[in-house]
């Protein structure tokens, strides 16, 4: 019995019979009664069936049944809870386990693996969406939550109104409240915010520039406002959101993370390859914050600026791509527990689902946005192959099949995560909005408690009194929860959505076709090409078959063979002489045909210079002539 206590729990969860050998040891340290022997049977079978909800089921029961012995007192107290101590941690292992078969992403990639997405696509998808670094920690659940009411009135009114007003220095007044509230010094504000469009216009990016910050920024307001999801919200966490989509792509670069680690930049090294853009992006605009007269959170005290830090840190860091179906699987599990669902996944859910929303908005815009964003990634893979690497996907001006790719995004990656966004503030908002239609107020309005617990009055008016009024005094927009209507906010969304996925539809249609004319005509002229070759081959082959004595040379057989092979670029076995990554690429002359394959097995394309093949079998020839 001892040994199984001190044997590791990593092992005990490992090997196979952890169930019988846990009951085993809790039975032998109490009373082998009838019911626990039951119990070991049942437990095994359901790890056998793998339930693992009605092992966790059974196990409950097995310690309740240990506490009723102990309260009947005939048992023998450290024994017992030796083996209860040991019971929870296999609990926790087990837990642990679980929880790393939830995080494992396959389920979602076996999706992509359908026929219908083309290769490159789906390579795309796999390699830019999911982390192959395997578990991520995950931070502990049991952030505390509690806020007192002292911070819910220094939070005070800011965001709602942030940008409603102009002022007669940048464009933008700050009603009473701001200034009193978070106490933001204007000055710094604005220099701040000149320094993050500096920042964001640091590499010319057709795409992650400033206008891309101000979208994003725009969309998780307008989410917090269409979804009601701010009446979630603290105050502290509203600047939070909006301050952390101002600066989630700041000094972008231009290029992907991976273009950073192949490169081994020094924000790569910086940051040991893990999340390096994202890292740097709050990093460098924390540092920003360094000097005083950019120091827009100096007042804040020092608990919040702490919060405040720890969520624009998890959100930032959520928006890096490769853990997008991690986050997606984690936020679909949470959705279906009876817990709350986490502030920081929430929040970190709608910067994600922010940062990805042009498909979602008229096509005008996302079609913009999208080849903006096309253009960011050929100039990388021109990067790419100046430097003689292998090209990124959908990094290849020549080759990318844009509309396929922007299907394979809206499928697999936007209509997800909408979809998951809408459910998970229909189970945050819905309570709040049941519980405010219970309260007698014109809008909601009656300051009451909500299910986060106690909440100041003038958190408590905000969140269902507010009213924005338009700084001319004319139109009254009515943001209180009354007005939410979730349905068609997801309606809204979908139907965009579908309707741009339509649109892509119609130009994947146009691309294959244009693809079909360009494979045709690479067929033909390497067929001319090939003719040519052979027939010149042939003619040397004449002259040197014949040679001075008139016989036939034996290998001219094998000399056709090589020089067809080798220019055959479709051909499977070709394509392994083909080299994926060519540092001598740019050495080419102009003369000589670049020809671009791609690789049947990840489909990268491959570089195959079809001269320089030729070349290498005419020498090949002429060794062979020379036998
Ligand atoms: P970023 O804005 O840093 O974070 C979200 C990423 O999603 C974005 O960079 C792009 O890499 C990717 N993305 C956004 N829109 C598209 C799109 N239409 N097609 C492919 N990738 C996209
Ligand atoms: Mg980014
Ligand atoms: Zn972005």
């Amino acid at each position: 019995m001892r040994k199984e206590l001190v044997q590791p729990v990593s092992s005990v969860v490992a090997g196979s019979h952890v169930w019988i050998r846990l009951v085993r040891t809790i039975t032998m340290g109490a009373r082998a009664t009838e019911t626990t022997r039951e119990l070991e049977s049942t437990s095994v079978k359901y790890q056998i069936g793998g339930h693992a909800e009605k092992m966790w089921q059974r196990l409950k029961g097995i310690l309740r049944c240990l506490v009723k012995q102990l309260e009947k007192g005939d048992i023998n107290v450290v024994d017992l809870k030796k083996n209860i101590e040991y019971a929870a941690s296999v609990l926790e292992a087990v837990y642990i386990d679980e929880t790393r078969r939830l995080l494992d992403t396959e389920d979602e990639l076996s999706d992509i693996q359908s026929d219908s997405v083309p290769l490159e696509v789906r390579d795309w998808l796999a390699s830019t969406f999911t982390r192959e670094m395997g578990i991520v920690k995950r931070r502990p659940e049991e952030k505390p939550k509690f806020r007192s009411i002292v911070h819910a009135v220094q939070a005070g009114i800011f965001v709602e109104r942030m940008y409603r007003r102009t002022s007669s220095m940048v464009g933008l007044a700050y009603p009473a409240e701001v200034i009193v509230t978070f106490k933001i010094p204007v000055p710094n504000l604005i220099t701040f915010a000149e320094a993050l469009e500096v920042g964001y216009s640091k590499y010319k990016n057709p795409y992650h520039n400033l206008i891309h910050a101000a979208d994003v920024t725009q969309t998780v307001h307008y989410i917090m406002i269409h979804t009601g999801i701010m009446h979630w919200l603290t105050e502290l966490e509203i600047l939070a959101m909006i301050f952390a989509a101002a600066i989630h792509d700041y000094e972008h670069t231009g290029t992907t993370n991976n273009f950073h680690i192949q490169t081994r930049s020094d924000v790569a090294i910086l940051y040991n390859d893990r999340s390096v853009l994202e890292n740097h992006h709050v990093s460098a605009a924390y540092r920003l914050m360094q000097e005083e007269e950019m120091n827009i959170l100096a007042n804040l005290t020092k608990d919040d600026w702490r919060e405040l830090r720890s969520l624009v840190i998890e959100m930032v860091l959520s928006t890096d791509m490769s853990g997008h179906f991690q986050q997606i699987k984690t936020m679909r599990h949470t959705l279906q527990q009876a817990e709350g669902v986490d502030k920081a996944k929430a929040m970190s859910l709608i910067l994600h689902a922010a940062d990805i929303s042009h498909p979602a908005k008229s096509w005008e815009l996302h079609y913009r946005w999208t080849m903006a964003l096309m253009e960011e990634f050929f100039r990388q893979g021109d990067k790419e192959a100046a430097l003689g690497l292998q090209f990124s996907p959908l990094c290849d001006r020549k080759s990318t099949l844009v509309a396929q790719s922007q299907i394979g995004f809206i499928d697999f990656i936007v209509e997800p995560t909408f979809s998951l966004l809408t459910d998970s503030m229909e189970k945050i908002v819905m309570p709040l909005i049941e519980e405010a239609s219970k309260s007698e107020s014109p809008a909601f309005g009656t300051p009451g408690q909500n299910s986060l617990g106690a909440v100041s009055n003038a958190e408590t008016q905000r969140r269902h009194n507010f009213k924005t009024t338009a700084s001319d005094g004319g139109t009254h927009t009515e943001n209180s929860l009354a007005t939410v209507d979730l349905t068609s906010f997801k309606n809204n969304l979908m139907q965009i959505i579908q309707a741009n996925k339509e649109r892509w539809k119609e130009l994947a249609e146009e691309e294959e076709l244009v693809r079909n004319v360009d494979e045709q005509e690479k067929d033909q002229s390497r067929n001319s090409t090939d003719a040519q070759l052979q027939e010149e081959t042939r003619s040397i082959q004449n002259e040197s078959s014949q040679g001075s004595d008139g016989t036939t040379c034996p290998t001219r057989s094998i000399v056709l063979q090589v020089v067809t092979s080798d220019t055959s670029l479709s051909d499977e076995s070709n394509s392994e002489k083909c080299t994926n990554s060519d540092p001598n690429q740019k050495d080419l002359t102009d003369a000589q045909q670049e020809t671009q394959n791609t690789d049947p097995l990840n489909g990268e394309p491959i570089h195959c210079k079809k001269s320089e093949d030729i070349v290498k079998a005419t020498e090949q020839k002429q060794a062979l002539v020379h036998n």
